[in-house]
């Protein structure tokens, strides 16, 4: 059994995710800016008998997780990695704001970066110890009124192959590709006119915690 540390994990597919991996038996560190939702996801795993511990973490603040991965990293074995956090930033680009443009860069990209960078030297210390970035089919190919968020995805990629290249053989790091879900992800945006269409988090989340031996996995 592993102990999985999860950005992300109050909502969406993060919690799914989450619930997932407590139902086979590993311990779960769940990590976000709310803790609220975060405790509220221990409960439910601590319910079903399982193991888990809530830590606050904004993943774009570098100084923030360099404290936490140190308090985490003192109480708790890490073997693996599930990027998982990221925010969307949609319309025309003449549109968008400056702020949510940097938002989401620095939540995608340099919070998925900054994570990773300080956890890599941990993670090398395990035996079979593993990274996750969850990406999106934005991260495959380029969509209208998705430029930034398509930018942020497909620097993660880039980011996730060269890791599979560099720590081949230390760390097993894994793509993984999915297209749109129903989380409170669409809440703050009218892109998606109609989330009915779009699949469960639940549904995706038990196909990957099944597929995690791959280096990617398209959902
Ligand atoms: N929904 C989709 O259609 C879809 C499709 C493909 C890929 N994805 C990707 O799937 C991942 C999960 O998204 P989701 O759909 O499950 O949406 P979600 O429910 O909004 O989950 C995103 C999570 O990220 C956390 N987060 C946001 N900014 C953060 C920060 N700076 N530091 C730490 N945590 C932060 C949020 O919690 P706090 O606000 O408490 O921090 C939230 O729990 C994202 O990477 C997203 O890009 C989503």
């Amino acid at each position: 059994m592993q102990t999985i540390l999860i950005t992300g994990a109050g909502t969406g597919l993060g919690m799914e995710l989450a619930l997932a991996y407590a139902k086979q038996g590993h311990t779960l560190i769940l990590t976000g800016r709310r803790l609220d939702p975060l405790k509220s996801v221990v409960k439910d795993i601590h319910s079903a008998g399982g193991k888990a511990f809530a830590y606050q973490m904004d993943i774009s603040n570098l100084e923030e997780v360099k404290q936490r991965v140190g308090q985490i990293t003192a109480q708790h074995s890490v073997d693996y990695l599930v990027n998982n956090a990221g925010t969307g930033c949609f319309g025309p680009l003449t549109e968008l704001g400056y702020e949510q443009i940097v938002t989401a860069i620095q939540t995608n990209v340099l919070g998925t970066i900054f994570l990773t960078k300080e956890l890599v030297p941990h993670l090398l210390e395990k035996k079979k110890p593993k990274i996750m970035n969850i990406i999106s089919t934005a991260g495959q190919k380029g969509k209208v009124n998705e430029s930034v968020y398509v930018a942020s995805k497909y620097a993660v990629r880039g980011f996730t192959e060269s890791l599979q290249k560099e720590l081949d053989g230390k760390i097993h790091v894994i793509a993984t590709y999915m297209g749109g879900m129903d989380t409170p992800f669409w809440d703050e945006t009218d892109h998606i006119k109609d989330k009915s269409r779009l699949r469960s988090p639940r549904e995706v989340a038990e196909i990957i915690v099944n597929k995690d031996e791959e280096l990617e996995i398209q959902v």
